[in-house]
């Protein structure tokens, strides 16, 4: 899961998607990064911390980290919260970006419509709950997409 600086989209992500990966029985591992290092070390920010707890996540263990070329050595999938997220990645990644591994976060709810989380940063908390409620959304439909496959081969 990445987005700019780490700190309020992205930490947001990884703990909701990491929590219901672990409620549906998936070992999944989920991290995030950002593609500035303005927050590098710095824990989630107190009102994405808020929303998450008023959830029932806690995701104030967490650590800013810059993201990295060889992410793509490392992860499956990696999603950008927004689009110009995805192009800072290509400049990060160079030659080793994989197209194939990316994806833009909410193209996996509504497939093709190029939708970004917005940037919480600059305004008050009702931001951060309706980026909570997008990331809500798209991770839960993450869960079914891979749950439903998991069925089918269980079928056979
Ligand atoms: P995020 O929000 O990408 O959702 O973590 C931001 C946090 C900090 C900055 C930009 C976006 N910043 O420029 O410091």
């Amino acid at each position: 899961m990445v987005c700019l600086g780490n700190i309020c989209r992205s930490p947001l992500a990884e703990g909701i998607l990491q929590e219901k990966a672990f409620k549906a029985g998936l070992s999944w591992s989920v991290e995030s990064a950002g593609t500035n290092s303005y927050h590098t070390g710095e824990p989630p920010h107190p009102l994405s911390q808020k929303v998450a707890k008023l959830n029932g996540i806690d995701i104030s263990q967490q650590r800013a980290r810059r993201f990295k070329a060889d992410d793509f050595d490392i992860y499956d999938k990696i999603y950008a919260l927004a689009d110009d997220v995805m192009e800072e990645m290509k400049k990060i990644a160079r030659n080793k970006f994989d197209a194939a591994k990316t994806n833009l976060l909410m193209n996996e709810l509504y497939p093709g419509k190029n939708m970004d989380v917005p940037d919480p940063w600059y305004g008050p908390e009702p931001g951060y709950h309706e980026v909570y409620k997008m990331i809500d959304q798209v991770c839960e439909k993450i869960i079914e997409k891979y749950t439903v496959t998991n069925q089918r081969f269980a079928n056979i």
